[in-house]
């Protein structure tokens, strides 16, 4: 004979919020699939659409149509003209909010990103099942197009819409970027969107980009010329540690990179030799509490949601590699500068008004042949954001370091 044990209302509350999470996960594929298939670009630019007329403008099969236009209906996403009217004839509307969100590719509040990414993610699980058993990673490049596209395209909005000001409330960093031909290093650049940003910012400057994705950076060759800026931006297959070995930069900055990189002491030291001993080198990255508390809020979830499908399996894929993981607290951070010659890192308050959940900090750099700076050397900012859900809360943090004497 088989006993249950009297339900409880913890029971029930957990269970419903297993249930609401597996509604957001079909909800996720779905926002994906209509994504990917071109499904709410179509109703965005020719709608109210019928099934008929949505497969028709995508070239997609109607009945598999009708039932995502149901789904995206009951799921409050869409609007239906008439309910009663016959399900083949049924029109769906896009509402103005959705569009933008959903294939508004400047927006700040574009998120199509997050669900290719989490997707993307999901599509591997089975090789990263094999890699939570037995080590080992699961490289970037095997996530494929979507999830890299997609990293590409979650930070893009941000770099073209907030970086410039981000930089220019920093007098120490912008003084610097504001000299006439600067140089400027970006590392870990992606699709280039932030070295293009910076190129924008600063007219005087040339921006040197450097990535190990070639194709992330066959993207930002690709970005940069369509953008007319080639002749200032330059892309190298090139990895942090392979940085020139003398100081040719004034500033060298590292946007949501670091917490990826199998050796970031490395980058960072090199970095420190690259950039000029009255220059800046600023590393942004997620903006996540300053040490491990259970039932963290929706930052530390989504982090640490990144850090187990994402950034932590691609960064164990390296031997070696210290395995990072996304949730860099602002104390590994600290120690990864400390090693790589800098003197240390401060949390400073963040001055964007909108980035509650941000924070910021300071470091000043070190050379490597000198005993650390004093604690109130002078520091300089960098900024930081994250990939959360919502980009108002997303906003900068700042990592910052500052050059103090060279080698
Ligand atoms: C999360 S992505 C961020 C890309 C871009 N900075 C952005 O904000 O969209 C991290 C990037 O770091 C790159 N990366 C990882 N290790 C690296 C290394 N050692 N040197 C240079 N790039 C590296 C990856 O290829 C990837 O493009």
């Amino acid at each position: 004979m088989t006993t249950t044990e009297p339900e409880t209302a913890d029971t029930t509350a957990f269970a419903e919020r297993v249930f609401a999470s597996a509604l957001c996960a079909l909800e996720t594929m779905s926002i994906h699939v209509g994504d990917r298939l071109g499904w709410y670009r179509a109703l965005a630019e020719h709608g109210p659409l019928d099934p008929p007329g949505l497969a028709d403008a995508t070239g997609t099969h109607e009945r598999y149509a009708r039932e995502w236009l149901e789904h995206q209906a009951v799921c409050g996403i869409l609007e239906v003209e008439d309910p009663d009217v016959a399900a083949s004839a049924r029109r769906y509307r896009l509402p103005a909010a959705q569009a933008e969100v959903l294939t508004d590719r400047t927006s700040l509040d574009y998120l199509a990103p997050l669900a290719r990414m989490i997707t993307g993610a999901a599509g591997k699980i089975d090789a990263l099942l094999d890699v939570y058993r037995t080590g080992g990673g699961v490289p970037w490049e095997r996530f494929g197009a979507d999830a890299r596209d997609a990293q590409g395209d979650i930070n893009r909005p941000w770099f073209d819409h907030r970086l410039a000001d981000a930089l220019a409330s920093v007098p120490e960093v912008h003084d610097v970027l504001s000299r006439p031909d600067a140089r400027i290093a970006d590392v870990g650049c992606g699709h280039g969107w932030s070295a293009l940003a910076l190129a924008r910012a600063y007219p005087d400057a040339t921006v040197d980009g450097y990535d190990v994705d070639a194709p992330a950076i066959d993207a930002a060759r690709e970005h940069a010329a369509e953008a007319g800026l080639g002749d200032r931006v330059t892309f190298h297959v090139v990895a942090g540690e392979g940085l020139p070995d003398r100081p040719v930069y004034d500033a060298a900055f590292v946007f949501e990179a670091v917490h990826d990189m199998p050796r970031p002491v490395e980058v960072l030291h090199a970095i420190r030799r690259a950039v000029r001993d009255d220059g800046v080198v600023v590393v942004m990255d997620e903006a996540v509490a300053e040490r491990f508390a259970p039932d963290g809020d929706e930052v530390e979830r989504i982090m640490y949601g990144y850090s187990l499908f994402l950034c932590l399996p691609d960064s164990l894929s390296t031997t070696d590699s210290v395995g990072t993981g996304t949730v860099m607290r602002p104390a590994v951070l600290d120690g990864y500068a400390r090693e790589a010659g800098f003197s240390g890192a401060e949390v400073l308050p963040s001055r964007d008004s909108r980035s509650s959940g941000s924070r910021a900090c300071r470091a000043d750099r070190a050379s490597a042949r000198r005993p650390r700076s004093p604690p109130d050397a002078p520091a300089v900012g960098c900024r930081e954001r994250s990939r959360r859900a919502r980009p108002e809360a997303s906003d900068p943090c700042f990592w910052p370091f500052r050059e103090e004497g060279g080698d």
